[in-house]
């Protein structure tokens, strides 16, 4: 199967394209639709992973226009001229970032709650409504341990390894429950993605246990120490993904993720 990337030089991208022989799609900064048309008449691609955005919440909200380009208009451009392929883009667990209730959020549980969530859930209308086969990547916050030549960003191991080599205090809840992923676990499920029938999918690790629990678990497996503070309250950010199990995928929960992070980096050596 003949896959085209975009964003391969991005957090994700860089390690899907590290996982399985990919076509890596130019930089589609600034991209009118004649030069997506032009790309996919090139490459012809069977299947398009579209992870290319501006994915910071706070720089969509500083460059509104920029971002409604590259978040719904690329993605829409993509879809019309596909001719076929079949379309599998990240959007973000964002959609629920106005979300209440007390269980996680299945997919009809959208409501939004800043600029970047609602171009997200804009961009899945515009595309779904051109490529009903489309699939939607409802992905969550993700992480990995920083590597030579490979991009990162402040993620949740490096948050913990900051507050262990620092000793800030670190203040989490009990009360709140996020998913969060193995961004090698997305990478994986990404390429099976291309085999789901179309339409939105919560794309994660389902939060298992409390932020703060998930403290004390790096504190068990590495043996490292966090000056660990208990805050109340919190805003849970987390998904149901029965629907992406029923249909073949699935993640490890939130604590089994995070403890295969620590066994693949043996960070247990940097606690002895
Ligand atoms: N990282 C997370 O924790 C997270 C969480 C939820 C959802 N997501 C979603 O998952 C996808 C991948 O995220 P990521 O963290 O890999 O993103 P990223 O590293 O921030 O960006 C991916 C790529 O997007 C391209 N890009 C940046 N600005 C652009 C623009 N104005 N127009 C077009 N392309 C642009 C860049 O490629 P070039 O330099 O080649 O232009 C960049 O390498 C995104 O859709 C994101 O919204 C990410």
């Amino acid at each position: 199967m003949k896959i085209l990337l975009t964003g391969a030089n991005g957090f994700v991208g860089a390690r899907i394209r590290a996982a399985a022989p990919v076509i890596c799609a130019p930089s589609l900064r600034g991209a009118e639709k004649e030069d997506i048309d032009r790309l996919i008449d090139t490459v012809q691609p069977d299947a398009i992973l579209h992870t290319a955005a501006i994915s910071d919440i706070g720089a969509c909200a500083k460059d509104p226009e920029g971002s409604y380009h590259a978040n719904v208009l690329v993605p829409e451009y993509l879809a019309k001229a596909a001719n076929g392929a079949k379309l599998v883009l990240f959007s973000s667990d964002q959609v629920y970032s106005g979300a209440k209730g007390d269980k996680p959020f299945t997919e009809d549980d959208v409501a939004t709650a800043n600029l970047y969530a609602e171009e997200k859930l804009e961009m899945e209308n515009r595309v779904l409504a051109i490529d009903p086969n489309a699939v939607m990547l409802r992905a969550t916050w993700m992480y990995d341990m920083p590597m030579f030549g490979v991009p990162n960003r402040s993620n949740l191991i490096t948050m913990f390894l900051n507050a262990a080599i620092t000793q800030k205090p670190l203040a989490l809840s009990k009360e709140e429950f996020r998913g969060i992923t193995y961004v090698r676990e997305v990478a994986e499920q990404t390429l099976q993605a291309v085999n789901l029938p179309g339409g939105a999918y919560n794309f994660g690790s389902e939060a298992d246990v409390s932020m703060y629990a998930l403290a004390e678990l790096f504190m068990k497996k590495t043996g490292m120490k966090l000056n660990l503070q208990e805050k109340s309250g919190g805003e849970n950010l987390w998904m149901n993904c029965a629907k992406l199990k029923n249909a073949g995928g699935g993640f490890e929960t939130t604590a089994e993720g995070l403890a295969t992070c620590i066994e693949d980096y043996n960070l247990s050596l940097l606690g002895q």
